[in-house]
Parts: C-alpha cells; structure tokens; sequence
C-alpha cells in the first residue's frame, strides 16, 4: 500500500499533493504534519496493461482500503498498481486559505474533463504530464511521481497577488512573462520565495530549477498558444511538476479554471470577463457556465486537432 513520507500542510492548495494522509483508512478531516521542506514523496508508476476502468479507488490488490489523501477540490487514492494514483475531482471551490468554500454542482466533471483535454493537447505539443488516462466522470489515473512541494506561477499580464505586492494594475500586459515560486506551506501561507531560497532550504537543487523553470515556461508558450487559439487571453497559472521513478520531470496536478486566470475575449468589447476561479474569489457570477464555456471550446480545439474527445 502507498505510503506518503511526508505530505506538506498547506490549506491553500487545490492539488493531490496537498491531500492529507489518513491513519485508518478513513478520510482525514485535516492536516496533521508540518511541512519540514523535505521534497514530498509518494507515487506511482503506470503499466498500461493494468489499467482499466474497472479499478476501484482507495482498493489495494490484496483487499486492503487504500489510503486516501483529501484536498480542498480533489482526491487522491491509492490504486492496486502502486505506479499509479487514482484522482477525484470534487464539486468544492476554496478561496482566502479556505476561508471561502462552496460547493458548485458539475465542477468536478468539468475540472476532469479540462485537465484532460488541456494535457492532451500539451502532450500533442510534445510536452507530457502524468496523466495516464480519464476514467470516469469525475476521475483520472495518474501516475504517481515525487513531488515538488511547489506552487510555480506563470504571469503573462498583471492580476492577483502580482498586483497587491507590485501596486500595478490588473491587466497591464507584461514585458515578458514572469515566473514565480511560492513554497508550499499552509502555516506560512504558501510564501513566496526565490531560487536561492529553494536550493538553501534543501527543496530543489540548481539542476532542479534548471529544469524545472524552463519547462515551465515552454508550457507557458504553449498554453498562450493553445488559448489564444480558443478567443481566451491567458493571465496567469500555476502549475506542479514531480518526478518519476527514473527521475523524469513531469507536469502532474491540474490545469484548470480554478488554477489559471481565464479572461474572454470573443465579444471584443475589450472588458475582462472572467472564465475561471476569480468569479467565486470574487463574488462576480456563477462559475459553472464559464468552466463549461472553456470546456467546449477546448474540447473543440482538441477535435480539430484529431485528439478523442469525451462526449
Ligand atoms: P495569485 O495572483 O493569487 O498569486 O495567483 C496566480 C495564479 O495562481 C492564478 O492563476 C491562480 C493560481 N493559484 C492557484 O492555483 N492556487 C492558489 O492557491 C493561488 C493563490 C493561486
Ligand atoms: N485555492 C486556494 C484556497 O483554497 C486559493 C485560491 O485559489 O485563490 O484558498
């Protein structure tokens, strides 16, 4: 059965990585170890031959419940292949550190169906996640890597934090694009921290970054691309990478409307409609419609480029 060596205790966070692990094979009700900036590990491997739908979440190959690791919008669980994770995406939607909370019906479908369809056209761009394949409504297999325990951020134009911190507007284009690095550690509120940070406390080497950081922008210029092509302006994102077994890195997590700042510009007015998180961190509307607008038009794009699609 999957052990994790150590989980982080971060509440802000919508990913596996941040789910907590349990003691008895219930679901634990919250965090229980302090981050120690030791590098989270856990994870999976992926033989294809094993995978079908039929696997059952939170079952390991001799009987036994496996653990389940809880976050704010997803869920991880063990499978009976201990390469690959079994992920549930959630109906809940958090925002302020938790603070705000609320359950939006069909979100986890959508945030399934998204996540999918946006590593699938990365994947089509030669660049690849762990994810192994979708499996349900509300589910994906995934293979199971070592954690980084980072939050990394793209900003192509001023949102957010960026604006807070800096003093600038929101939707000041920037001059290039920016890449950020906040550590993930709830008691600190997911700080924000440098290169020089990451390698004296022990989280990542130089050779790490030196991977990690281009990689990440690489799929920044892809997703621009990938948006840019579906009349949607890419703001901002935060993605997690891990590494395989062999040492692989790899985008893992999610690529979603709760990660990504989404803005529309089909009607050309010029004004910020949002298609993602912002309308609940905000008070401005309904998600559930923009993330099905995202949806068909992603799933429309990955059509065109010969990609299944699920219907
Ligand atoms: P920020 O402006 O709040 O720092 O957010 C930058 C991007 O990161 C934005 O697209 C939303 C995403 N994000 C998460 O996915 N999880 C988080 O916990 C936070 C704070 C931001
Ligand atoms: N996901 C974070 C939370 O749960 C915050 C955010 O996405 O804005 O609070």
């Amino acid at each position: 059965m999957l052990k994790p060596r150590m989980w982080p205790n971060r509440s802000k966070s919508t990913s596996p990585d941040a789910l907590l692990p349990d003691t008895d094979g219930r679901l634990p009700e919250r965090a229980q170890k302090p981050f120690d900036c030791t590098p989270v590990g856990i994870l999976l491997t992926v033989k294809f031959t094993k995978l079908s739908t039929s696997q059952t979440p939170g079952k390991a190959s001799n009987g036994e419940v496996g653990k389940a690791l809880r976050g704010k919008a997803k869920q991880l669980y063990a499978t009976d292949d201990p390469e690959v994770l079994w992920v549930e995406y959630k109906n809940s939607a958090t925002a302020g550190d938790g603070e705000k909370k609320e359950d939006f019906a069909g979100k986890g479908r959508l945030n399934n169906l998204i996540t999918t369809l946006i590593f699938d056209l990365l994947k089509k761009r030669g660049i690849d996640s762990h994810l192994v394949a979708r499996v349900g409504e509300t589910s994906q297999l995934v293979k199971k890597v070592t954690m980084f325990p980072l939050e990394i951020v793209l900003r192509n134009t001023a949102a957010g934090h960026f604006c807070s911190r800096l003093g600038v507007e929101e939707g000041i284009e920037l001059k290039e694009p920016v890449l950020e690095y906040f550590l993930k550690n709830d008691d600190l509120h997911d700080p924000f921290v440098n290169d020089d940070d990451l390698v004296a406390l022990g989280v990542c080497t130089r050779e790490d970054l030196a991977e990690i950081a281009p990689l990440a922008r690489r799929i920044n210029e892809a997703l621009i691309e990938i948006f840019a092509k579906i009349g949607i302006k890419l703001v901002d994102f935060k993605i997690e990478m891990g590494r395989t077994p062999d040492g692989t890195l790899l985008l893992a997590d999610e690529i979603t409307p709760d990660s990504c700042r989404l803005w529309d510009q089909r009607d050309g007015s010029g004004k910020v409609e949002h298609l993602d998180k912002d309308l609940f961190r905000r008070d401005l509307g309904d998600i559930i419609p923009a993330y099905e607008e995202v949806e068909s038009r992603l799933a429309e794009l990955a059509k065109s480029e010969g990609i299944e699609v699920a219907e």
